[in-house]
């Protein structure tokens, strides 16, 4: 929650066995409210072959900000999603 963009949700992952059951949905709307309380900003990075995780995350009101190719496999991108409630300085 400090320096630049913060409010960055750095990884979430839940069991093969309970995924699906909205406990993905729950972590991140805990996280979110938790960083709203402070910040008009949530920054997180999905791999561009997650295709349901990004679903989510669109679902969730996330917006495409960027893209860094060659990240962390050869070949693919992170996707750098943003969901706001306005700027820093308003
Ligand atoms: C992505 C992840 C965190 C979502 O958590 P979840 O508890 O399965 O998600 P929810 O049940 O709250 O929501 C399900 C929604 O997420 C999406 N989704 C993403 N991964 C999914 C999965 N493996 N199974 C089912 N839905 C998944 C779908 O859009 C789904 O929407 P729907 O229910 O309308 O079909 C979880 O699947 C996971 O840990 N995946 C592996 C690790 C990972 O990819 N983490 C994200 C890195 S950026």
């Amino acid at each position: 929650m400090q320096g630049s963009f913060t409010g960055y949700i750095k990884r979430i992952c839940i069991h093969p066995d309970w995924s699906g059951k909205g406990i993905g949905t729950k972590l991140m709307r805990f996280a979110e409210d938790r960083i709203f309380s402070v910040k008009p900003n949530v920054f997180l990075c999905v791999s561009s072959f997650n295709l349901k995780a990004k679903e989510l995350y669109l679902k969730l009101g996330y917006e495409v900000i960027g893209e860094i190719k060659d990240y962390i496999v050869s070949g693919y991108s992170e996707i750098v999603l943003r969901k706001t409630k306005g700027p820093i300085h308003s």
